[in-house]
């Protein structure tokens, strides 16, 4: 406890960022440090998994020091420790949950694990201190695509998934045919906005007029294809326009999917997590549905939106009050499932 206030001390190293964060009362974060590893893995074009938990083996002690001295708290004011056991890269969660395992057994205190998505979800609690369950999330990352139906803070259902690749994976492997360097989705982005949307016609893929699963892979062979017929035919390749007609067309699938769900289940707030949550069309599209629709918005900080342990301190925060903490056989899972 600080200044009465319930002190979580949250880690995040699921894939490439090892992250500490120090959070009072769920919603008030008083430090997040981010240690990205983005530069190392760029000139391998994507995430090495040995080489990032060997980072996050360095950094992670120095991640924790730098997160309570920022936070101007002593590890005996931690009241939890929450850290995220999976989905993710293993041996990269290894290092996290090792990391909070010593600091619960050591202090005696709570140790909570985190899903990962849950955490992304939690974002938003922090950017948004009224938005309180039930509402409806859209989860895009790197690795996952959901339309997540939260009904507490520990309790959601997921009702949609991807069946192949996460939205975050499409842009990265467009953006690497396209020659724009890893990661690929802020590169899109930025140059989308140069780009014709309606330049090239990808193919819109919904599975069926109800069904709220996801499938990226055919467009990423779309684009595939694409260039190398232009390439064939000896046409140079208009970049902005393949990227904003890729984006365009992965996006309308996206927003549409989500609305239908909204309009579903009659929720009134639509909030959205995860690295992709970035992306200024997917910001700017939802905005105008909602707005027309009479639903409430909530997409955080782009800080907030790729990984951070900030998020993963207010997942902890709302289990550790519910008295739903973890004991120290807890195990990391790679494919931990919502
Ligand atoms: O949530 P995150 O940091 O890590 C995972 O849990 O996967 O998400 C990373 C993903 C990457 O695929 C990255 O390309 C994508 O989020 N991303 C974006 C943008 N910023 C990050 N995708 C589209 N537009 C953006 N502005
Ligand atoms: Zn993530």
């Amino acid at each position: 406890m600080k200044d009465g206030k319930t002190i979580i001390l949250g880690i995040e190293s699921s894939c490439d960022e090892t992250s500490a964060a120090v959070v009072a009362d769920g919603r008030t974060v008083l430090s997040d440090i981010i240690s990205s590893q983005i530069e190392i893995h760029k000139a391998y074009g994507g995430v090495v998994p040995e080489i990032a938990s060997r980072h996050h083996l360095n950094n992670i002690n120095t991640v924790v020091d730098q997160a309570l001295e920022q936070a101007e708290t002593t590890i005996n004011e931690v009241d939890a420790v929450g850290v995220t056991y999976g989905p993710g890269l293993v041996g990269a969660l290894l290092i996290g949950l090792a990391t909070a395992k010593a600091i619960a057994l050591c202090k005696r205190i709570p140790l909570v694990g985190v899903h990962h998505i849950h955490g992304h979800i939690s974002a938003n609690y922090i950017q948004y201190p009224s938005l309180e369950p039930p509402f409806m999330a859209l989860v895009v990352s790197g690795g996952h695509t959901n339309i997540v139906n939260v009904t507490d803070y520990n309790q959601c259902e997921v009702l949609g998934a991807t069946r192949d690749d996460a939205v975050g994976e499409a842009f990265d492997k467009v953006a690497r045919v396209l020659g724009l360097g890893y990661p690929g989705g802020p590169k899109i982005d930025r140059i989308a906005k140069k780009g014709n949307p309606d330049a090239v016609p990808f193919k819109r893929v919904y599975l069926g007029r109800d069904s709220l699963e996801f499938s990226f892979s055919g467009i990423k062979t779309g684009v595939l294809n694409y260039v190398h017929h232009e390439q064939q035919l000896g046409r140079e390749i208009h970049v902005p326009d393949v990227a904003a007609s890729f984006q365009q067309a992965v996006l309308d699938v996206l927003v549409d999917k989500t609305m239908a769900a909204v309009q579903r289940y009659a929720r009134d707030t639509l909030v959205v997590a995860g690295g992709v949550a970035a992306n200024s069309r997917l910001r700017q599209m939802l905005q105008q549905r909602c707005d027309a629709a009479g639903i409430r918005l909530c997409v955080p900080a782009p800080v907030l939106c790729t990984d951070n342990a900030a998020m993963i301190g207010c997942a902890a925060y709302y289990k550790y009050i519910a008295g739903d903490t973890d004991d120290l056989s807890l195990d990391a899972v790679a494919g931990l499932t919502l």
